[in-house]
């Protein structure tokens, strides 16, 4: 070894020791005839001190002239600091070289590599092995790699049994676009890359594996944002021979399990609300419960008074924000212009103030009387000191603007603390769900899903009534996990495509296999997959999952690093028998 200890373990009790340190330089103060040098590894940073009349002549000249980032190795004894340094692990004690070996110089970094750098988003990406020698994002790696020994550790102990599914498939259909590889020994002919292994997993149960799960990438050409990324990782599970609660209660452990232990995190009753309370309550199918603030239909108040805005609307909202009965005027008016934004799309923001001293101010005193307003505050709960705010129009969308909304205020109101965990199982989703695109039902989750057996005579009268037996692990407002019971019988699952518009044909052609497979023994199952890079972010306390992925792409679906995408030479095309390419 180049190395006899690391740079993050030496204390006082080393004092007197000859050790051999080997790093990567991260600061040189060189005060003339003393040089100090910060050496960092993964493990930590040692002090290097370099002394005028105690050391060697050429010893000092060559650490004078060490710069940033050099790769070195140093032998010398340990001593302790006279001024120590409590903010450092090793900040008792420094290492008086005697014997410093530059292993590689190194080019100036194009940004400073210590927990609170110079570099910008592209620079860091571009230079991101760079940005990888940074404590704060080897930690968060770190964090990952913890979760992943622990699900496996987890899954192991449940009998659970890790199979690999192949990368080059055939296309699921899961929402998304597929990511496609051209196959050159098939002219013309492509695989797809899974946007998860959904299929793949439930031949495993016809093949009667019975607990299945695999750590697996999945592709998903899809537009990106902080929690999505092209290619991301899932937990992907799968059992057979049991109903939605087996399936719940076994991930809740798993869940419970990887806060008990890679935090300390004792996560509590994980409540369970329907698809339709989270619409009602919330306007959201994964609800962030680390506040209240519930939605209450204020329609029947607030009718017939004369204010037209309200009088033409489907639907008028109200949430109660508890303790910003202060806002001021300003404050106010930016709500409303951060409501107008066509992002939200609100047409304006009603709002009432109740004031400590038991008025309430609104911004409708012109169309309602105290009574009316005080009636109000008494259906969402408003006490003295509150902020009321109401949205009102058609109710699909004012539903979601007020979810909007609502998430705002928890933020501004210090309500979305990212140190409390705050879990929930959304079930019973809706089955199909109506694309206008396309005008016709898509699967809410996916095809393979089980329509509850007391809905299934509403397929054909009423198709967007039918409650699926899926649900979603939502934490903190993220969609962690998702899964359903499969349909297990061909007639089923041939009836359900028709549903989705496919004709016998092109279901036979599709999915040809799966169908083949129930008629040999499938077992009844169901699953979940969790996003687990989403996962690791919720565990750091990150909104964003890109730092808790070595290599990330930006939000073009590049690599900047690698320069990828990248065009192919003519030669690569032609035999991959690719006729046109588009250039840039
Ligand atoms: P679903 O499509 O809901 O289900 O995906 C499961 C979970 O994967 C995460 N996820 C993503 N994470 C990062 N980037 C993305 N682009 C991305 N897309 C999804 C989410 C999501 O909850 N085969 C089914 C699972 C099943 O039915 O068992 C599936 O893939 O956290």
């Amino acid at each position: 070894m180049l190395r006899t200890h690391t740079c993050g373990e030496l204390r006082l009790h080393h004092v007197h020791q000859q050790i051999t340190l080997a790093g990567w330089v991260q600061r040189v103060r060189n005060k003339g005839g003393l040089i100090w040098v910060d050496l960092r590894d993964r493990y930590g940073l040692t002090q290097l001190i370099f002394e005028e009349g105690s050391t060697d002549k050429i010893l000092l000249e060559k650490a004078a002239q060490l710069g940033r980032e050099f790769v070195v190795q140093a032998t010398g004894r340990v001593v302790e600091r006279t001024a120590k340094n409590d903010k450092m692990p090793t900040g008792d004690i420094e290492i008086k070289v005697e014997e410093l070996t530059v292993l590689n110089p190194a080019k100036v970094p194009p940004f400073i590599i210590e927990d609170d750098t110079d570099g910008g988003d592209e620079l860091r990406m571009r230079y991101r092995y760079l940005d990888l020698r940074r404590n704060v994002i080897r930690e968060k790696l770190q964090l990952r790699h913890r979760m992943m020994q622990e699900t496996r550790s987890y899954m192991d102990k449940q009998q659970f049994i890790e199979v690999e599914t192949p990368v080059l498939i055939k296309s699921t259909p899961e929402g998304a676009r597929d990511f496609v590889v051209p196959s050159r020994v098939n002219p013309g002919e492509f695989y797809a890359l899974p946007q998860s292994p959904q299929t793949f997993k439930q031949l495993l149960m016809v093949s009667g594996f019975d607990r299945y799960f695999q750590i697996v990438k999945c592709f998903r050409d899809e537009d990106l944002r902080a929690d999505r990324q092209p290619e991301f990782t899932q937990i992907d599970c799968e059992m057979a021979f049991v109903n939605q609660e087996d399936i719940l209660n076994t991930f809740e452990g798993l869940v419970k399990h990887l806060f008990q232990s890679v935090k300390g995190v004792d996560l509590g009753h994980v409540p369970h609300l329907t698809y339709a309370d989270a619409m009602k309550f919330y306007g959201n199918d994964k609800p962030d419960l680390r506040f209240d603030m519930k939605f209450v239909d204020l329609t029947a108040l607030a009718k017939g008074a004369g204010f037209v805005v309200i009088d033409q609307a489907e639907i008028a909202l109200g949430i109660c924000a508890k303790g910003a009965g202060e806002y001021t005027r300003k404050q106010l008016d930016e709500l409303t212009e951060w409501v107008k934004r066509p992002q939200i799309g609100a047409k304006g923001l009603i709002y009432v103030r109740y004031q400590q001293d038991g008025i309430l101010k609104s911004s409708v005193d012109k169309f309602y009387s105290q009574e009316q307003l005080k009636a109000w505050a008494d259906a969402v709960g408003a006490v003295p000191g509150d902020l009321i705010l109401v949205l009102s129009g058609d109710e699909k969308s004012t539903r979601k603007q007020l979810s909007e909304l609502r998430l705002k205020m928890g933020e501004e109101l210090g309500l979305r603390d990212r140190s409390v965990f705050v879990p929930l199982w959304v079930v019973d989703f809706p089955l199909l769900e109506w694309d206008e695109e396309s005008q016709r039902f898509h699967a809410m989750h996916h095809p393979f899903t089980s329509p509850k057996r007391e809905d299934i005579p509403l397929l054909e009268s009423d198709p967007g009534a039918v409650r699926a037996n899926a649900y979603d692990l939502v934490i903190n407002g993220v969609e962690v996990g998702g899964g359903s019971i499969r349909i297990h019988d061909r007639a089923t699952q041939q009836l359900m495509f028709t549903h989705l518009g496919f004709t016998e044909e092109e279901a036979q052609k599709q999915f040809g296999f799966l169908l083949e497979a129930f008629e040999f023994g499938a077992p009844p199952h169901g699953g979940i997959a969790f996003g687990f890079d989403r996962l690791c972010a919720i565990f750091g306390g990150s909104d964003s999952i890109r730092d808790y992925i070595a290599f990330p792409k930006n939000n073009s679906g590049r690599d900047v690093m690698i320069d990828s995408p990248s065009t192919l030479d003519e030669a690569q095309l032609a035999e991959l028998s690719i006729r046109v390419a588009l250039k840039k």
